[in-house]
C-alpha cells in the first residue's frame, strides 16, 4: 500500500472503531409536529423523487465515502447491492487514488456493475487548483468515466486539511476552479462540504457559478477532525493529535447550513443535506428544512465492511422510517414534505 491508499483504509477504520462523532447531533433540537387526523394511507406514500435529472425511489444517497485501496472494493459493492435495491443515488470517495494507480480503479469501478440510479464522482477541491484548469477538466471526465458518474462533487474538505498530518493548505484559487469547471465540464458539477458545512455568505458565492446543486455538510454527523485526531494519536503526532480534538465540533450545524443556503438570494439548485442523518426521521427533518435529498455516510459504512445483506437491512430500515415520519405528518409525497410543521425544541441548535 503507498501513502494515499493507507490513509484511506484507515479513515475507515478510525470511523468504524472509535467515536468519531461530533459531540452533538443537531437534529436532536428539531421535531416535527405530530398530525393526529393523517388522512392518507401508509401504503400510498410516494418516496419517489427526482434529482439532477435522475428518478430515485427515495430522496436518499449514500455519501461519498471510499475506494482507493484493495477492500474498499467490497465496501463500494456492499454500498451499491443496496442503491440498486432501492434506487437512490450513491457517491464514491475521492478519486484521486485511482488517477495515481490505475490498480485502483476497480476499487471504484464495481459500482457500475450495478443499476445505481444516480452515481456521483468525487475529488477534494484543493486538487483542483494543483491540477489547473486543463488538467482538471481532463481528470475529472477520466474520474467521470470511470464510474459512469452523472454528476461530480467537488468536495470542500478544508477542516480536513487544517489539522491533517499531511494536509494541503492551500485554499487560495479554489472559487475560480470551481467557476470554471462548473462552466466547462458537460457533466453536472456539485459542491459539498464534508462536515463543516456551508454558511450563507459562501452560497450566495457559489449561485453565482454554474454549479448545478450544493451538498451542505454540515455538523453534527461524522466529524473529520475527530478522525485526524485518531490518525494523529496512531503515529505519536502529537501536535496533530490535539489539533483534531480543539476543532473536534467545527463547523455549521447542518440543520441550521439548510436554512442558510435555502435563503440565500435567488436560490433554486437542489440541496443534498449530510451530516448527522442516522435514521429516517433525521431524513424526513431535513427534507422539511428544505433539503431536496439527504446524504447518509457513517450509519452506513458500518453495515457495509460487514455484508450485503447487512447493508440492505440498514437502507430498508431508514425508508421505512422516513415513510412512517411521512404518515404521522399526513403527507403522502416527498415534494410536499416542506408543508410539515416543526419547532425547535433543543437548546443547542442555532438557527
Ligand atoms: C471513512 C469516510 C471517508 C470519507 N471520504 C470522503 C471523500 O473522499 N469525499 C467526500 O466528499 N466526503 C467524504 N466523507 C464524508 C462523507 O461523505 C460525509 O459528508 C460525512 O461523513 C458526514 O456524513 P455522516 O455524518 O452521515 O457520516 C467521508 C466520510 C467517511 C466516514
Amino acid at each position: 500500500m503507498n501513502k494515499t491508499e493507507s490513509r484511506k483504509s484507515e479513515h475507515v477504520k478510525v470511523s468504524i472503531e472509535k467515536n468519531v462523532s461530533s459531540q452533538y447531533n443537531y437534529w436532536d433540537d428539531l421535531t416535527l409536529i405530530h398530525n393526529a387526523l393523517p388522512e392518507i394511507n401508509k401504503n400510498d406514500i410516494s418516496l419517489k423523487t427526482s434529482l439532477f435529472k435522475r428518478k430515485l425511489g427515495a430522496p436518499i444517497i449514500i455519501s461519498s465515502m471510499t475506494g482507493g485501496y484493495e477492500k474498499a472494493k467490497k465496501i463500494n459493492e456492499n454500498l451499491a447491492v443496496a442503491a440498486e435495491k432501492y434506487q437512490i443515488g450513491m457517491g464514491v470517495g475521492s478519486q484521486r487514488a485511482a488517477l495515481e494507480k490505475k490498480e485502483l480503479i476497480k476499487t471504484y469501478s464495481i459500482i457500475k456493475d450495478y443499476d445505481v440510479p444516480l452515481r456521483f464522482a468525487n475529488i477534494g477541491a484543493s486538487q483542483l487548483v494543483l491540477w489547473g484548469h486543463k488538467k482538471s477538466l481532463e481528470n475529472a471526465q477520466k474520474m467521470i468515466d470511470m464510474i459512469d458518474a452523472h454528476a461530480f462533487i467537488v468536495c470542500l474538505n478544508f477542516l480536513q486539511e487544517a489539522v491533517m498530518t499531511e494536509g494541503e493548505s492551500n485554499a487560495k484559487g479554489v472559487y475560480d476552479a470551481i467557476k470554471k469547471l462548473a462552466s466547462d465540464l458537460s457533466t453536472p458539477v456539485i459542491v459539498k462540504e464534508s462536515g463543516a458545512g456551508i454558511s450563507y455568505a459562501v452560497a450566495e458565492k457559489l449561485s453565482k457559478t454554474k454549479i448545478a446543486g450544493i451538498d451542505v455538510g454540515g455538523l453534527g454527523g461524522t466529524s473529520f477532525a475527530a478522525i485526524e485526531h485518531y490518525r494523529a494519536k496512531m503515529a505519536d503526532d502529537r501536535l496533530h493529535e490535539r489539533g483534531g480534538k480543539t476543532f473536534w465540533n467545527w463547523g455549521i450545524p447542518t440543520p441550521t447550513s439548510i436554512l442558510y443556503v435555502g435563503d440565500a438570494t435567488d436560490w433554486d439548485l437542489p440541496i443534498i443535506a449530510t451530516g448527522g442523518i442516522r435514521n429516517g426521521l433525521d431524513a424526513a427533518k431535513a427534507i422539511v428544512l428544505g433539503a431536496d435529498a439527504v446524504g447518509i455516510a457513517r450509519a452506513l459504512l458500518e453495515p457495509a465492511t460487514k455484508s450485503k445483506e447487512a447493508t440492505v437491512k440498514e437502507v430498508d430500515a431508514i425508508i421505512k422510517e422516513l415513510r412512517a415520519t411521512m404518515y404521522l405528518l399526513g403527507i403522502n409525497k416527498v415534494s410536499r414534505l416542506p408543508e410539515a410543521d416543526w419547532s425547535l425544541v433543543g437548546e443547542k441548535l442555532w438557527i
